[in-house]
């Protein structure tokens, strides 16, 4: 299974000028974490790093530090991480069928969530990493329609059919190729690549994520992120 990271990202929402993956979680670089996990899955032969330029050193530094027993090549990244993927996808070894993709911010994967996921991606065209949500979600109306100066409930979902997407996705790498090049001639600016399937009227498929799992983007995410490791880790 070939694995694709995004990892193009910057630190604005941490608050950092430099790539947040680069900050240290329980004394390695976040996306150390991340990629000893991708490293540990049996299921994955194969990762790719998108990455900007300016961080490529730091990040061949990781990868030389975890000696990687399967193949790691870099590719450049975009200015959005709908751009990332779509460049990752383009340099995709020839033949390769099927991908997993996983946000390199997402550092708590374990590498049974990705053989999961690899194993699942072989009945099927498209799946997501998803828990249900626990909070009851609201729809708020935009802040300026409703002449106040605070924003309000539009409505409220039924939570039992709601569901926070993770990574990893898989897709078949055809479908998906196809999907990226139609959101860029539609001009479709998505999130996630299951969104570039759903617009197609694709099927993504849901397998069980992990609750850990989560998306490190805040100072607070890494303070809990820093628990959850320690609590896996007790030497560390
Ligand atoms: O910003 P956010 O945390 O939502 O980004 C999700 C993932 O996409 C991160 O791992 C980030 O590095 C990556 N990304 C990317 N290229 C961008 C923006 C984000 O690969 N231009």
């Amino acid at each position: 299974m070939y694995l694709l990271i995004p990892a193009a990202g910057s630190g604005k929402r941490m608050g950092g000028d430099r790539n947040k993956l680069l900050l240290s979680l329980l004394d390695q670089p976040i996306l150390w974490w991340t990629l000893k996990a991708a490293i540990a899955s049996d299921a994955i032969e194969w990762i790719g790093i998108i990455c900007q330029p300016i961080d490529r050193p730091d990040f061949e530094g990781i990868v030389a530090a975890l000696k990687a027993p399967k193949p790691v090549v870099f590719i450049q990244g975009g200015d959005t991480r709908q751009e990332s993927v779509y460049n990752g996808l383009q340099r995709l070894p020839e033949g390769a069928q099927r991908v997993l993709i996983h946000d390199g911010a997402r550092c708590l994967a374990t590498a049974e969530l990705f053989d999961r996921c690899a194993s699942v991606l072989q009945g099927c065209a498209g799946l997501i990493a998803a828990v249900p949500v626990k909070d009851t979600i609201k729809v708020v109306e935009d802040f300026d329609k409703n002449g106040s100066d605070r924003p309000e409930v539009a409505s409220t979902p039924d939570r039992s059919k709601l569901w926070a997407a993770q990574t990893p996705q898989g897709f078949e790498v055809a479908t998906l190729k196809d999907a990226h090049s139609r959101g860029v001639r539609e001009k479709w600016a998505v999130t996630d690549d299951a969104a570039l399937f759903e617009k197609c009227g694709l099927s993504v498929r849901i397998v069980e994520g992990e609750e850990t799992n989560l998306k490190v983007t805040t100072p607070q995410d890494l303070a809990i992120a820093e628990f959850i490791l320690r609590q896996r880790h007790p030497q560390s």
